[in-house]
């Protein structure tokens, strides 16, 4: 064996990587967003061991085994590190809590001012748990198995800053972004730098891409989009390659179809995921030419389960299989869902055709 090239080496014989280097595999490669969590009975027991939810991302045996349960389980094609986009803040000294059943909990921002409570800079040294974690996992993963980090957009990441809880359309956000655009642009600049920052650590501790989440980039109207998402995306991916040009990032722009081929075009961006709401066609027409695309199937078309998942999955194999894309899910999976649908899903992404 040549050195350097060792089972495992990046990209060796990871479906994933291939795919996000633009070949075209059918069929496709699987994973699916939230695929550990609490509709795996194996993590619901090991998440009853911990004091709360944080504790449980900053606790890198319990984390490390989280990530792994859904690979041993499915044998999906790709792990994702399991913490959450909202250990940031946290690193940023905005402390978060998750109440059970009620979602995340911050003391939020509401004035201008009130930015002064936050970092100048990430603190890594707050994450060290998320990197061991990384070490953890990557000792265990199968050689064929992508291993993904990631990271929350600043958009997204500042709504919930600023709110302090999830709303259902980030109002307090907008109403923040549009009254005191210049304290809001420092935030997002802030979380960008930060982001890189993390980013890079997860790369340098063992993941082989990442994803940038941008679960509210939906709600902004155009110009908005470009301010607050499309730039501060661009320029993340960018501070990534320029420290690891060989970085494969995923961006996934949720519900914000009108833009999916603008974020397609982007250099530094390798990948464009697809909320459930993309129309197939018009990806297949307009985004896969510029770039391999992931998703898009309907959490709620899983939970259904019968003729509805047959034909979604069908659906999703017929229009995107001619250029490279990635089987994944819209949206998280959600808890009720039952395994059997999940085992019925990879059976009919898995068929040959
Ligand atoms: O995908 C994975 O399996 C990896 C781990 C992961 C989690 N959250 C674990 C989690 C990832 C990648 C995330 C991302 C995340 N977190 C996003 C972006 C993607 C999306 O879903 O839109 C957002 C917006 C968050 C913030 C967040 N975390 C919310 C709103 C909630 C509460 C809602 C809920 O599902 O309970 C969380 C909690 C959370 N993050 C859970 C898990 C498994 C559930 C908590 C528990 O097990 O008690």
């Amino acid at each position: 064996m040549e050195p350097g090239l060792r089972t495992g080496a990046p990209g060796a014989d990871k479906k994933i990587l291939r795919v996000l280097a633009g070949e075209t595999l059918d069929p496709p490669p699987v994973w699916m967003m939230r695929q550990a969590g609490r509709y795996l009975p194996e993590y619901r027991a090991i998440r009853a061991t911990a004091k709360s939810f944080i504790d449980f991302c900053y606790t890198p045996a319990l984390a490390a085994e989280a990530t792994l349960q859904p690979i041993r389980r499915f044998g999906f094609d790709a792990a994702i590190l399991f913490s959450d986009i909202l250990v940031v803040p946290d690193a940023f000294g905005q402390p978060v809590s998750f109440e059970t059943g009620e979602g995340p909990r911050l003391d939020p921002i509401e004035t201008p001012e009130g930015l002064s409570r936050l970092a100048g800079r990430i603190d890594l040294g707050r994450l060290a748990p998320v990197f061991e974690t990384i070490r953890l996992v990557k000792a265990d993963l199968p050689a064929e198995t992508t291993f993904l980090g990631f990271c929350g957009a600043p958009w997204t990441v500042a709504s919930y800053m600023i709110a302090g809880r999830g709303t259902p359309d980030q109002g307090p956000a907008r109403l923040f972004a549009y009254r005191h655009p210049e304290a809001f642009q420092r935030l997002i600049d802030r979380l960008v730098a930060g982001s890189i920052d993390y980013l890079c650590a997860q790369l340098e501790a063992g993941v082989d891409a990442v994803q940038i989440f941008d679960s509210w980039s939906g709600v902004l109207p155009g110009q908005e989009f470009r301010r607050w998402c499309f730039e501060p995306v661009r320029a993340i991916a960018a501070g990534v390659r320029a420290r690891h040009p060989e970085a494969r990032i995923i961006a996934f722009p949720r519900a914000a179809n009108p833009h999916l081929a603008a974020v397609a075009a982007l250099a530094e961006i390798d990948c464009v995921g697809l909320d459930t709401s993309a129309d197939l066609a018009a990806v297949a027409r307009d985004v896969q030419p510029l770039k391999p695309v992931q998703g898009n199937l309907d959490p709620l078309a899983l939970l259904a389960g019968g003729a509805a998942l047959d034909a979604a999955v069908r659906e999703i194999r017929a229009k995107l299989r001619g250029r490279p894309y990635v089987f994944n899910l819209g949206h998280g999976i959600t808890p009720p869902t039952p395994i059997a649908h999940v085992e019925r899903m990879l059976e009919l992404v898995r068929e040959a055709r």
